[in-house]
């Protein structure tokens, strides 16, 4: 048996439950993972309370939330080659889809881990898994060239600190979209411009613009439209572009906007393993919690004000 967070029904941080569960089976292409280490996203708190995403959990039950883990290998399936007993790892496993991670153990797709770079921690590991990767998969498949202006937006949370160092790995010239009290935080992230959007508005000191990742809600969306160059890309992290008015403006602007979702991906996890290995990308964790505290976990999270990552210790 093992203690594990579930899910009773869709709805408030009571719904979430400590339990006694049986530690899950593994199939032939999974390990079982002794959880070390566990983070949250914004879409867990989504998930949690809006009953439109039940399929995410794929009609099992219990409903257990979470995608992102670091732990130590405990069995493996019989086509497992890449992974054996003993191996630390991380990854987010089976986004989009039912992750089980708030638990002990976890049974994951060994196509959607990496090794854990020694020199890290578990908790540093598991928070550089479903926001980094957001970060990750869109920022390196965009054509980004050296010296390109890369506006990230939200970039003193969680996908952002992240998205401020691979830009800037890529070569890119950053500008950095924060509240004032996370300044100095981003700049040393590397970013080359900083703006506060509590002290001024960013369109009157932005322009020109490459590429700018949003990650914020609503008509910011339009906002950011408007400090892209002509031939400049937007990539949406929140809201849908396509058949949206959204889409309209971007035509009209001559930018190439679209949303990119994170999918689970191991050969995306063994290129950010390296990074981290490297020193190249470093987590900021500005919490921690035990796996009991979650419901309050998810409370933090809520507030939209994360610097870096909320992580859960086991
Ligand atoms: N498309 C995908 O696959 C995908 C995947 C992961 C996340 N997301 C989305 O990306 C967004 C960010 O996720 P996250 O994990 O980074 O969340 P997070 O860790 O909670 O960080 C949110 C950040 O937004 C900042 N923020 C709030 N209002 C802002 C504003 N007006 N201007 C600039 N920054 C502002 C907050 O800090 P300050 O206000 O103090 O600066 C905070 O640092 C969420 O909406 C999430 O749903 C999408």
């Amino acid at each position: 048996m093992m203690k594990a967070i579930i899910l009773t029904s869709q709805g408030s941080v009571d719904n979430l439950r400590l339990a006694e569960i049986p530690v899950p089976d593994i199939g032939a292409d999974e390990v079982l993972i002794r959880v070390k280490a566990l983070s949250i996203n914004p879409a867990d708190t989504y998930v949690r309370m809006d009953v439109a995403i039940d399929w995410i959990f794929n009609g099992e039950t219990p409903k257990i939330l979470g995608w992102d883990v670091a732990g130590v290998v405990t069995a493996t399936g019989q086509k497992v080659v890449d992974f054996k007993v003993g191996d630390e790892v991380f990854g987010s496993i089976r986004h989009p889809g039912h992750g089980k991670a708030y638990a002990e153990y976890v049974a994951a797709p060994a196509s959607h881990l990496a090794l854990k770079p020694s020199n890290i921690s578990f908790e540093e590991a598991a928070a550089a898994t479903l926001a980094a990767l957001t970060a990750w998969q869109p920022l390196t498949r965009a054509n980004i060239r050296k010296g390109d202006r890369i506006l990230i937006t939200a970039a003193g949370g969680g996908v952002g600190h992240y998205a401020v160092q691979i830009a800037k790995y890529l070569g890119a010239y950053v500008i950095a979209l924060s509240s004032y009290g996370k300044r100095d935080f981003v700049l040393g992230l590397g970013a080359d411009e900083y703006v506060a959007y509590d002290r001024q508005r960013f369109e009157d000191v932005v322009s020109d613009v490459d590429l700018a990742l949003e990650a914020l809600r609503d008509d910011h969306i339009a906002r950011t439209l408007a400090v892209v160059k002509r031939g400049g890309t937007l990539i949406s992290l929140w809201a849908m572009v396509q058949g949206t008015k959204w889409e309209r403006l971007a035509n009209d602007l001559g930018v190439n906007a679209y949303y990119n979702a994170v999918v689970s991906n191991g050969q995306d996890m063994k290129a950010l393993a390296d990074l981290l290995e490297r020193g190249v990308l470093k987590s900021h964790i500005s919490k921690i919690y035990p796996l009991e505290e979650i419901p309050a976990a998810h409370l933090e999270l809520e507030k939209n004000a994360t610097t870096g990552k909320i992580v859960i210790s086991l």
